[in-house]
């Protein structure tokens, strides 16, 4: 008992015992998200050149333009894949160790005294990430006619580098909402018996493949988010003619 008061005071005067170059990661999370994150940010609010003929960035996807809505449609459009990022399981570690610090690492002090968990607001609205989830399994309806639309031109089907761009935005943004750990729930939660209904053997079969996709969740995450960056930077040099696009078919 004397020993684990010893470690405990220990530990309350020390930040960490720590050797490691444990820093390395809440910092390049903050440079990231930062970096990315304020790219967005300016891309949203320039309400312009997010489309090339048939190319549409994926920031202002679906493209409306609400009478309603006083400024960038880009800030109303991202509502919902901004709740699904925040509330993200994988992304809730990441920023709270980034940002706020709340714990920076595993074994290392954290500057606040009292932990509160989520249960006041706004952390509590975490709590419904699961909602966030259908949100944006139905924007991604509108992203694939997206890249539906990128490789139909007015000459009829075509392949162009930013063809590719958008898929890869779509298809990396696929990835990571269906390896959502609240869909793998929803697939596979609240059974007690995997083999004892066919309904349930076929939950279990699409379990284990959302299972598969959810241990790689993490990598969805940065890469969908890299692709999007990457798609809006693309269309937008191309609508403002400082790049031409490369048609590949
Ligand atoms: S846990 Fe990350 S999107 Fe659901």
């Amino acid at each position: 008992m004397a020993r684990v008061a010893e470690a405990v005071a220990s530990s309350e005067s020390r930040a960490t015992d720590r050797r490691d170059a444990w820093w390395l990661a809440p910092v390049s999370v903050a440079v990231g998200l930062g970096v990315l994150g304020l790219y967005l940010f300016w891309a949203a609010a320039q309400n312009g050149n997010f489309r090339f003929e048939n190319y549409l960035s994926p920031v202002y996807s679906p493209e409306v333009h609400p009478s309603w809505w006083p400024i960038s449609p880009a800030f109303l459009i991202l509502l919902p894949p901004l709740f699904f990022r925040t509330t993200c399981y994988y992304y809730r570690k990441a920023y709270y160790r980034a940002f706020f610090w709340d714990p920076p690492a595993c074994a290392v002090g954290e500057p606040h005294r009292n932990y509160t968990g989520e249960v006041k607001f706004p952390f509590i609205l975490q709590n419904m990430h699961r909602f966030s989830f259908y949100l944006a399994a139905f924007w991604l309806i509108f992203l694939w006619y997206d890249v539906f639309e990128a490789f139909r031109f007015a000459s009829g089907f075509g392949v162009g580098l930013g063809s590719l761009v958008i898929l890869a935005s779509t298809g990396t943004l696929t990835l990571y909402t269906l390896s959502c750990h609240s869909w793998r729930h929803m697939v596979g939660g609240k059974l007690d018996c995997f083999s004892c209904t066919a309904s349930a053997r076929s939950r279990h079969g699409v379990w284990q493949r959302v299972t598969h996709l959810n241990e790689h969740h993490q990598l969805f995450a940065w890469i969908s988010l890299f692709a999007v960056t990457a798609a809006d930077v693309y269309v937008r040099l191309l609508a403002m003619g400082v790049i031409h696009d490369v048609r590949l078919l």
